[in-house]
């Protein structure tokens, strides 16, 4: 069997390493994502979760290891080759820049120019195009922000959140791979966080969470795997593991038999 077949894979990794001199962040991680699941990555702090997204998305250099697209080697070496290869990343404390609009914030980067009546490009930037589609993502996803044109300072954590989080499915991408969605925010704003991540699910992307929450891990995702000390402990379909489980495995209570 070909480590590709299975289930509807849609990307893959395999033995990610990252050592910063001696300290091994990372050793020999394998992750496998499915076409339209939400993937938990869970463990302690320090285990690595945001070590292996970082070095999945290029955001820094992996010691070792390799990258799949539908079974096909892709080079992820900077941020921007994630983008290209459908890849959008959103971290807790970079989500938003605070002093430009909601708009500007989510065309950052790949604004729309205004074109003359004959669809030349004229250097401008369609505002109005910008805005406009911006309210349909957002009918669509259900986010309930009036008022774009506000600085995004201006917004509670759940609302900056909820705009960070829609860039994946406004410039089409397939993965979204998330570091801890709900941090920062209270109950309400996680529920609110984590129903988009369903709702991100609904229009066809494959979702990659790093979380601390286990209820959030049981509710809305549908696998899970397990980091301890920069190593896979486990993966497990959500529907065969409860908290205590996941918490056995995290620190190390429980060993993994599969692993
Ligand atoms: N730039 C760095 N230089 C040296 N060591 C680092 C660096 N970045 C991370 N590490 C180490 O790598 C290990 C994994 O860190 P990482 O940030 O990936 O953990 P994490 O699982 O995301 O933890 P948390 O739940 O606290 O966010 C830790 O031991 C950390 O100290
Ligand atoms: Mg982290």
């Amino acid at each position: 069997m070909s480590q590709f077949d299975g289930p509807n894979v849609i990307f893959e990794a395999r033995g990610i390493s990252k050592h910063y001199g001696g300290v091994v962040a990372l050793e020999g991680v394998d992750l496998e994502l499915r076409q339209g699941e939400v993937l938990a990555i869970v463990g302690d702090n320090g285990a690595g979760k945001s070590t292996l997204i970082k070095a999945l998305t290029g955001a820094i250099a992996k010691t070792s290891g390799t990258t799949h697209m539908d079974g096909q080697e892709v080079q992820i070496d900077s941020p921007a080759a994630a983008k290209d290869a459908g890849i959008e990343t959103v971290y807790q404390d970079l989500a938003l820049v605070n002093e430009l609009s909601i708009t500007k914030n989510v065309f950052l980067g790949r604004e729309i120019l205004r074109k003359d009546l004959l669809g030349r490009v004229f250097g401008a930037l369609d505002f109005a195009k910008m805005d406009r589609e911006i309210r349909d993502l957002f009918q669509k996803l259900d986010i309930r922000i009036a008022d774009i044109y506000r600085e995004a300072e201006a917004f509670s954590g759940g609302q900056r959140q909820a705009v960070a989080l829609s860039k994946t499915v406004m410039f089409g991408k397939r993965i979204a791979i998330l570091d801890e969605p709900t941090a920062a925010l209270g109950v309400r704003e996680s529920k609110m966080a984590m129903d988009l991540v369903s709702s991100l699910k609904d229009h066809g992307l494959s979702v990659i969470m790093i979380t601390h929450n286990m209820q959030h891990v049981l509710q809305y995702c549908d696998r899970v795997m397990v980091l301890r000390l920069g190593q896979l402990a486990a993966v497990r379909d959500v529907k065969d593991v409860d908290g205590d489980t996941l918490v056995g495995l995290i620190t190390g209570a429980i060993e993994d038999r599969a692993a």
